[in-house]
């Protein structure tokens, strides 16, 4: 299994439960190693950036607002299937349909303010991971 690395962000819903500890303590039991880590309060023009994908679609300014709406968690996870572990430890987007033990699950209101994000793919990692990391603030070890 390749060794990957995929963006994360812990959501202002997660962040104002002062649950980031509890998070970390999760990608740390999968074998996920945090190499990056940042709080930021997203400007709109950051999270607009961020979810240009979605631009067109009728949840765009609600997930802008929302995410602008207090400070993130963002870090960096490394580790074999890391964009995969991490995407089943948060659970499905929306918590209603989130397997029991996920963070989503344990975490999140609703779809709108759904605790946390990770990449879902590759080429979107590397991207999401470009946009708030430069290559000499990420230490892998
Ligand atoms: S989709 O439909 O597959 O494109 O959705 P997905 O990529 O899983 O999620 C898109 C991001 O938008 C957030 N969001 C919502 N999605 C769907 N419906 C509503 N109402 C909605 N509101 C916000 C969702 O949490 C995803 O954000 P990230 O940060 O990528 O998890």
């Amino acid at each position: 299994m390749a060794v990957e690395r995929t963006l994360s962000i812990i959501k202002p819903d997660a962040v104002a439960k002062n649950v980031i500890g509890e998070i970390y303590a999760r990608f740390e039991k999968a074998g996920l190693k945090i190499i990056a880590a940042r709080m930021a309060h997203l400007s709109r023009e950051q999270a607009e950036g961020f979810y240009a994908v979605h631009k067109e679609r009728p949840f765009f300014n609600d997930l802008v607002g929302f995410m602008t709406s207090g400070p993130v968690m963002i870090q960096v996870l490394e580790g074999e299937d890391a964009i995969r572990k991490n995407r089943e430890i948060m659970g499905a987007t929306n918590p209603k349909e989130a397997a029991a033990g996920t963070l989503r699950h344990d975490y999140a209101e609703s779809i709108d303010a759904n605790a946390c994000h990770g990449s879902d793919a590759p080429e979107t990692a590397a991207q999401e991971v470009a946009y708030f990391f430069a290559d000499d603030e990420i230490c892998p070890r």
